[in-house]
């Protein structure tokens, strides 16, 4: 054991653990003593309209809190760089990458808005949209995409196709669904 060595309980032990994926290595870290114990934190997250007090790290990205933690899945893990757009959220109505935001930086009443929040029952204009024009090959980028469109509507209703494609530039498509992306922006643009 360091000079920074803390007691934690077998039960705490085993919580830490249970975070898993990219915080992996760090939680081991902190297990082995070479990461203060006292970096973790009770958050008050808005998450989709509900205040939740989640006992995170107080470093951890806000992807792993929505996945881990608040165990909401829609959102998903690309590249972690802020490159790919598969982990795009809302934050306040604005797309935000929540890989690499920290969920300190969003724990001030500001209101987190994930796919699962966008609609109860996939009504949302770009879902609808997204369902007609049968818009999803594999599906792993889609919520992020999804999630920028509804922004982009948010923000400016009839949408030309410089701003989807600048709306949507840092949303990466492995299958090439773009053409029909933009087809069901302006689809949805029509319903809403
Ligand atoms: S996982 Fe966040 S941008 Fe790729
Ligand atoms: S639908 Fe497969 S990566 Fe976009």
């Amino acid at each position: 054991m360091n000079e920074n060595a803390v007691c934690i309980s077998d039960a705490f032990a085993s919580k830490l653990r249970s975070y898993k994926n990219a915080y992996g290595a760090v939680i081991e870290r902190a297990l082995q003593n070479t990461v203060s114990l006292r970096t973790f934190a009770m958050l008050t997250l808005n998450i989709n309209g509900k205040d939740q007090a989640l006992d995170v790290p107080a470093d951890m990205p806000l992807l792993w809190v929505l996945r881990d933690v608040a165990h909401l899945t829609g959102t998903k893990f690309g590249c972690g760089m802020a490159q790919c757009g598969a982990c795009t959220v809302h934050v306040d109505g604005a797309p935000l990458r929540a890989c690499v935001t920290p969920a300190t930086a969003v724990a001030h009443g500001q209101k987190i808005l994930t796919i699962e929040g966008l609609s109860t029952d996939g009504s949302h204009p770009v879902q609808r949209a997204w369902a007609e024009l049968d818009v999803v090959q594999c599906g792993y980028c889609q919520s992020g995409q999804i999630m920028s469109a509804a922004a982009l509507l948010a923000k400016i209703p009839q949408p030309t196709d410089s701003d989807i494609d600048q709306a949507l530039s840092g949303n990466i498509c492995r299958c090439g669904t773009y053409p029909r992306i933009r087809a069901a922006v302006k689809r949805a643009a029509e319903i809403g």
